[in-house]
């Protein structure tokens, strides 16, 4: 049963509330310095930065700039990034972590920058993150933190009251972060790339990259892009060089709702320390107040019923404020990587002329922007102190291995399972609106019916390496468990690592 007073049909927010100039898609082959993939926060800030030198740059987007994960973020831009800093510390030592606080600040600092350099009206707000805790557990975690700030001198205060009326436990704050429109800011730093010279191409899917003389990327359509570096900034990595990222990363799902609420936003931005995760924040616009409210979380294609996590949200908002109505709701996929720490730098030890960014965990504004900085430092030979931090080809025993382990048996898991489901749904089973999986002549089909009773049929082998896709009935999307590619009704790509649409099955001719 559907919630009342939740919209029908997932939309983003940001997307909405922007209107961005459209690209035409590349159909010559042409000659670049810098080939950029992806068109979200890390690809388009790549651009700009290098738009500022005498270095030729094209920008190409499988589908359209900002329709992915930068589309449809929370969009904070803050260095606090839920527990992490205790963590680190363990794991990578203090100096690695003061330098990872450090490249997410610097990351806050050149956003501000460009926009008070362009005077982008992007609802720009400085604003205190606030970490709270509601559960017992998590006051000890929440103190390992609080002690970690000290170490790493974080400005910070720790306390058990918050501006936002919410039980609470104890709350750390982290001063003086940031919150933005992030559409908003990127739609001028796409017009300041194109005043500037960059190519850019929509539509247009890069599907491997070639190597002579130069790296060369190849679109699915044959179509050449030969350049000096490759910038991979595609969530992603489209080409794996033998990196192996399928084994080394997950795909991680969350949910989001915008809610008209009759009561003045406090200000700040909040996240809870517990799971399920639940994040609150304004779009700070005083005028058409919306209160951004995210959370819970599950592995892609993993979540079963997906609609009952939006459900969940409603609830708690429900709960806690005074909702007048939602008028948003969508969904977010972020990828996370063994040791938590985003991959940035050469795809592999060997291969310098093709950069990748990709495991942002949630927190792509700061990272995306950071990986940006970086890849320009590489590409125009300058020094960066981060790059060594990030690299994609470190190896930390612990916790990585163990995670390498269960991301991969889990992987081996679904390709098996997938295979042997057995499934007794009829198609005169599926309800309108509604999906399922069916054996059509022995073969696994996902069903979806529309309102108007068509059925749209794809074959439920993933594109990508061949596990078999889930129903996301939240989102209308099929989703794959194993590395998180994401399709259409229709079958068409979403989101990846799949280049290449589900196979359509015409029921009619079976
Ligand atoms: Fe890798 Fe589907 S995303 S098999």
């Amino acid at each position: 049963m559907k919630r009342k007073g939740m919209p029908q049909f997932p939309k983003s927010y940001w997307q909405d509330s922007v209107n961005v100039e459209r690209f035409p898609h590349l159909d010559q082959s042409i000659k670049v310095d810098v080939g950029i993939v992806g068109g979200g926060i890390t690809g388009i800030t790549t651009a700009y930065l290098l738009s500022k030198t005498n270095l030729k740059v094209a920008l190409i987007e499988a589908g359209e700039l900002l329709n992915g994960t930068t589309g449809h973020t929370t969009a904070k831009i803050t260095a606090q990034h839920g527990l992490i800093y205790d963590e680190f510390i363990n794991h990578f030592g203090v100096e690695k972590t003061a330098l990872y606080y450090a490249a997410n600040n610097e990351a806050k600092k050149m956003i501000k920058q460009i926009i008070e350099q362009y005077k982008i009206e992007c609802n720009f707000q400085e604003q205190d993150a606030y970490l709270y805790t509601n559960s017992e557990d998590y006051i000890k975690k929440l103190e390992n933190e609080e002690k970690a700030y000290e170490k790493l001198a974080i400005d910070y205060q720790m306390s058990d009251q918050m501006p936002l009326d919410l039980p609470i436990k104890s709350v750390l704050v982290m001063k003086n972060q940031a919150q933005f429109h992030p559409l908003k800011y990127l739609k001028i730093l796409i017009e300041k790339c194109k005043e500037n010279g960059v190519q850019i191409y929509e539509y247009t899917t890069a599907s491997s990259v070639e190597f002579s003389k130069h790296p060369t990327i190849i679109t699915i359509d044959r179509k050449r892009i030969t350049c000096r570096h490759v910038v991979q900034a595609t969530h992603f990595p489209f080409y794996d060089g033998e990196g192996y990222y399928p084994t080394r990363m997950y795909a991680d799902r969350s949910y989001v709702l915008a809610a008209k609420v009759n009561q003045s936003f406090p200000g700040g931005m909040y996240k809870n320390a517990e799971t399920p995760s639940r994040s609150v924040r304004s779009n700070g616009n005083v005028e058409e107040e919306l209160w951004i409210i995210g959370g819970e979380s599950h592995k892609t294609g993993q979540g079963i019923s997906t609609y009952k996590y939006y459900e969940a949200l409603h609830q708690f908002a429900e709960q806690h404020f005074k909702i007048d109505s939602f008028v948003y709701r969508w969904s977010a996929q972020d990828l996370i990587t063994l040791d938590k720490l985003p991959y940035i730098g050469p795809v592999t030890r060997k291969q310098h002329s093709v950069l990748v960014a990709t495991g942002f965990r949630k927190w792509g504004m700061t990272n995306g922007t950071i990986a940006a900085k970086i890849f320009h430092d590489m590409i125009v030979e300058e020094e960066n102190p981060y790059r060594e931090l990030y690299t994609p080809s470190r190896f930390q025993a612990d916790p990585s291995l163990k995670k390498f382990v269960k991301i991969n048996a889990d992987v081996t898991k679904h390709l098996i399972k997938g295979k042997l489901e057995y499934t007794d749904s009829n198609l005169e089973d599926i309800k309108p609106d509604d999906a399922k999986v069916v054996r059509i002549n022995g073969k696994r089909a996902g069903v979806y019916k529309d309102e108007d009773n068509n059925l749209h049929v794809v074959d439920t082998t993933c594109r990508h390496l061949g596990c078999e896709v889930e129903w996301n009935s939240g989102d209308r999307t099929w989703d794959c468990p194993c590395h998180g590619s994401r399709y259409t009704i229709d079958g068409d790509v979403v989101e990846g690592p799949a280049k290449e649409p589900l196979i359509k099955i015409d029921i009619h001719s079976n």
